[in-house]
């Protein structure tokens, strides 16, 4: 995957020494975990994590990267691209599927004080533009929580599209689409 710069950010894989960066930052933090993992992990399983994940980004074109702030090189969080298989969906374009839908989703995270300043928009927008221009992705699709205010503001920011998931004990009762709008008229 390539390294993703921006204005104000650095995105690039995880190394081991970004434990302790990303844990204090995001895993380590009730509040940001809540909608996003659930509950908080060790500082030892994030360290397993960064080293696991390292591998995704550094030679295959999907996972993590961590966003750090190019002023002083601070982790301020993730971002990533993730596929995953739709067991926990029921779309409304296709309810009765009996098959479970092969998707990717934009995952993000940033640490309680580095939001409210637009570098999850920054840090998105550059992943959006790497999976629509570069790997050419016909669409991204996840669901979110309803009360998770923070993530529906920005995917709005970011030009999603709003379904409901008619999977009636779902946890995650909203649908965001972002169709890749650079394919459009494309046969190829
Ligand atoms: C989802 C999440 C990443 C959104 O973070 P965020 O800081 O709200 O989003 P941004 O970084 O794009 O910042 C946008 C805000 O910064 C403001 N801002 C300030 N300076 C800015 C600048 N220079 N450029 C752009 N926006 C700026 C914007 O006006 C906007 O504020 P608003 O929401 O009040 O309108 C964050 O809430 C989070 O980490 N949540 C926990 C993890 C989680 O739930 N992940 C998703 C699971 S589905």
């Amino acid at each position: 995957m390539e390294r993703l710069d921006t204005e104000r950010l650095h995105l690039r894989p995880f190394v081991a020494d970004d434990a302790e960066g990303i844990f204090e930052a995001v895993y380590g933090d009730p509040v940001v975990c809540q909608h996003f993992c659930g509950i908080t992990w060790s500082l030892s399983e994030v360290e397993q994590w960064c080293s696991f994940h390292h591998f995704d980004t550094r030679y295959g074109d999907l996972g993590y990267l961590a966003v750090t702030r190019r002023s002083d090189n601070r982790i301020l969080g993730l971002v990533g691209l993730r596929p995953y298989v739709a067991t926990w969906i029921v779309w409304q374009d296709d309810p009765h599927a009996r098959h479970a839908r092969m998707e990717m989703e934009l995952t993000y995270a940033l640490g309680q004080e580095y939001q409210g300043q637009g570098y999850a928009s920054e840090a998105c927008n550059a992943v959006i533009g790497y999976a629509f221009r570069y790997l050419r992705l016909l669409r991204l699709a996840y669901t979110v929580n309803v009360q998770n205010i923070g993530s529906w503001r920005l995917m709005k920011r970011l030009g999603f599209r709003f379904q409901r998931n008619l999977r009636p004990e779902a946890w995650d009762s909203v649908i965001g689409i972002l169709d890749n709008h650079l394919l459009d008229g494309d046969d190829a």
